[in-house]
């Protein structure tokens, strides 16, 4: 096999570069484009990943081996119960039913649990830490409540769509910093015996027509082989190689065959490739067939729609099942439960309606701290000029404008699923009151919320200060003339079951011109559900700061101020790209909407979303993948890049066995990369050090690296950032293996993905 070089996959879109570079003449000798290979038996776990695993499977199969078939298809199946989905229990055996719940951003429908920032939020904090305290605070919630398993976290969708209704559950548009975030959360959630379920396996990128129904199918995501592994695969890769007990697999079709019935990615990918000893559970309805989806490698069925139950016992008893696929899909179940010790001491499900009376096990502890703490974190600041920034013992009088600076008329009303956590509006642009969370089975619960303008009335009053506000206007009344600044808030709203119809919003935008044009210190907030586009104003000469407050949970109001303040010194980094304009997204800018009985979603673009669309079309964005300002002030020094001696051969020794995660040798560190940073400014604050590797025959510049460093006035650090086989690695789609090229690499460290410090070059 020979490769074209560099300038194929930098000039051509993906699928020609594959094609090309893979010695293929046309699109439909590409291996998996649109089609989905059939991968069948289905792999029988049996927890070779580690003597713990070993030991789970052990336990499991000596009761599988105690079971009648239908206290097994029992098992497989969803049953009423307390919470979102519950499995059937075999109490002869001590079998119980298991708990699973949402949200990925903290318990929903419940009282006395916490609102924690979503998905993105977390992401825009770059900060490994905070994932993994974030991971444990939540999972401890889920555990105080008996919740067995907890249906998160988000890699899909990643954020194909910049319009993508679910974008804000997920972390972010780069594969790299999404699988950061996805083995620090996993850890953080399982390190509390509950079982994370990484969601949606895969390619679920946008809402429309994500079910069947009265149209036809749901739309078929079609995707290259390659980009399937290099973009899409990679973040649940870090989830498994993380431990990760469960997956949910995704409601639409994927290369035409749906998700939870796709051999491919289920027995295929996720089983062989990559080794998963847990559990596949089905996203809720998203079982199509009985026979089909239990032979192609789905464990379980959420909630229980008809096809399992009996009709699965008389397909085993009839052969069309195999005993063995059975006795898998249960062993799974159970091998799960052991290995997260669950079945030691686990309590019974606290799950309630609104309408029920019962005993308050209140999990919240000291969470709201945490809470604040990446809220703040995850605040972006992308304009500061004049000095805006922060606010000082000068400001004496601010004025708040803004439907966003209070809390909403009445908090979450409907504790069920399909009203998701805080509220759905359908369709709406905005959410009339602050936002904290988007909507759906993603929102969150909040006990309470501390809204922006809570927030500054607290501080303005401890200081003994002046405060004016306007909560409703379109065109406030000019300012005041003693007035130093005035914040305007805004917001961007979404919400799972549609995807987004703007970017941005004319009333807001209006707010924004109209209170700039009497206020000469016109400081912006926006809290969004995923990417808005600013350009309306952003660069109106009396607005003179603008922060990108994501979507913070509870505790906001406190994280924005303390902020505001400089309390908190920002180094939040956008998580996606910030268009000038919305047409700048071109085809990646909305979901496909099409009326066919059989709707079809070409990835043409292959690797190239997000930053990399950008790169690679040469069009400048308005604030790139990774940006974000601080109060103090960087310097980058001194990059070094050692070989650590690791094989760089091309493939992995075939001759070990693959584990929970993949082959364990894509995840030997071949190359450590340091620099040093400094804080030259006069304010402690972190820095977030990006590190971005031009990989032969790939886009111009892909994040391999993040650290996020606090550094004092005048300090300087060392940061180590580790490349792995996989983080070098392509996937060769003849091979149908990782491989390393040998070739020449481009690497470079900086503040984001377009200012970039240090360069060097290191060779394999
Ligand atoms: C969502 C899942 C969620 C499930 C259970 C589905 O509609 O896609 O993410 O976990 O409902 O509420």
């Amino acid at each position: 096999m020979k490769y074209a070089g560099t300038l194929v996959a930098a000039t051509a879109i993906s699928l020609i570069s594959v094609c090309a570079a893979e010695g293929y003449t046309n699109e439909s000798e590409v291996p998996y484009y649109g089609r989905s290979p059939a991968v069948y038996p289905s792999p029988v776990g049996n927890g070779t990943t580690s003597p713990t695993w070993e030991e789970a499977y052990r336990r499991a199969h000596s009761v599988v081996a105690q079971m009648t078939i239908e206290e097994k298809a029992n098992v497989t199946r969803g049953v009423e119960g307390p919470c979102v989905g519950n499995s059937g229990a075999v109490p002869r055996l001590s079998i119980p039913s298991l708990c699973f719940a949402d949200a990925p951003n903290g318990l929903r429908g419940q009282e006395f649990v916490s609102g924690f920032p979503a998905g993105i939020h977390v992401a825009a904090t770059w900060d490994r830490a905070l994932m993994y305290r974030y991971g444990h605070a939540l999972g401890s919630e889920y555990d105080g409540r008996g919740v067995n398993v907890a249906l998160g976290p988000v890699a899909g969708p990643l954020g194909r769509v910049a319009r993508g209704g679910r974008n804000w559950e997920g972390l972010g548009a780069d594969p790299y910093l999404a699988g950061g975030g996805m083995v620090e959360i996993t850890r953080g959630i399982q390190d509390t015996g509950v079982i994370a379920s990484a969601k949606h396996w895969l390619l679920n990128e946008e809402e429309w027509r994500r079910n069947p129904g009265s149209m036809g199918e749901s739309l078929s995501s079609n995707v290259d082989d390659r980009t399937l592994h290099e973009l899409y695969a990679f973040p649940f890769m870090d989830s498994l190689r993380a431990g990760v007990g469960s997956i949910m697999c995704s409601y639409q079709r994927a290369n035409h065959s749906y998700a939870c019935q796709n051999s491919k990615l289920l027995n295929g990918i996720l089983k062989t490739e990559l080794g998963f000893e847990g559990f596949v559970v089905s996203d809720w309805d998203a079982q199509h067939t009985g026979v089909a989806s239990a032979n192609a490698g789905l464990d379980i069925v959420m909630p229980d729609g008809g096809f399992w139950g009996a009709n699965l016992t008389m397909a085993v008893q009839n052969g069309s099942v195999g005993t063995e696929r059975l006795d898998d899909m249960v062993t799974r179940i159970l091998a799960t439960w052991y290995v997260t010790g669950q079945y030691e001491k686990y309590p019974s499900p606290a799950i309630y309606s609104a309408s029920e009376l019962h005993a308050v096990v209140d999990v919240q502890a000291d969470h709201a701290d945490l809470i604040r703490e990446i809220g703040s974190a995850g605040t972006v600041l992308v304009k500061n000029v004049n000095g805006a920034l922060p606010f000082t013992n000068a400001t004496r009088f601010v004025s708040v404008y803004g439907y966003d600076a209070p809390v909403s008329a009445s908090p979450w009303t409907n504790p069920s699923r399909y009203m998701g956590g805080y509220e759905v509006n359908f369709g709406w642009e905005t959410y009339n009151g602050t936002l904290i969370t988007g909507g759906g089975s993603g929102g969150s619960t909040p006990p309470y919320v501390v809204s922006p303008f809570q927030a500054l009335q607290e501080r303005v009053s401890r200081q003994r200060r002046t405060l004016r506000w306007d909560f409703f206007s379109e065109a406030p009344t000019p300012a005041y003339v003693n007035n130093d600044a005035c914040v305007v808030l805004i917001n961007a709203y979404a919400s799972e079951a549609f995807d987004r119809t703007s970017l941005t919003d004319r009333f807001s935008d209006n707010l924004v011109n109209n209170v700039a044009k009497n206020c000469t210190n016109t400081i912006v907030v926006l809290h969004s559900a995923g990417i808005r586009t600013v350009d309306a104003w952003i660069d109106h000469p009396n607005v003179t700061a603008v922060l990108f407050a994501g979507l913070p949970g509870q505790e906001s109001g406190h994280s924005l101020v303390d902020v505001l303040y400089g309390d908190v010194s920002p180094s939040g980094r956008l998580p996606y790209t910030v268009a000038k304009n919305e047409s700048d997204y071109g085809s990646l800018l909305n979901s496909t909407v099409s009326f066919d009985a059989f709707p079809e979603v070409n990835f043409t673009e292959g690797l190239y979303i997000d930053y990399r669309a950008f790169d690679r079309q040469r069009i400048e964005p308005r604030f790139e993948f990774g940006f974000g300002l601080s109060y103090t002030t960087f310097q980058y020094s001194d990059l070094r890049i050692e070989a650590t001696g690791n094989s760089t051969s091309p493939f992995v020794n075939p001759n070990v066995a693959i584990v929970q995660g993949g082959h364990p040798e894509l995840w030997d560190t071949l190359i450590h990369v340091t620099c040093s940073i400094t804080n030259t400014g006069h304010r402690s604050a972190p820095e977030v050090a990006q590190l971005y590797v031009h990989i032969p025959s790939g886009p111009v510049r892909q994040l391999r690296g993040f650290e996020r460093v606090p550094l004092e006035p005048g300090e300087t650090k060392q940061v180590l950032f580790p490349l792995t086989r996989r983080d070098l690695s392509v996937w060769d789609v003849v091979a149908q293996q990782w491989r390393l090229q040998t070739a020449n690499y481009t690497v470079s460290v900086g503040a984001s993905s377009r200012d970039l410090k240090l360069h060097g070059v290191f060779e394999i």
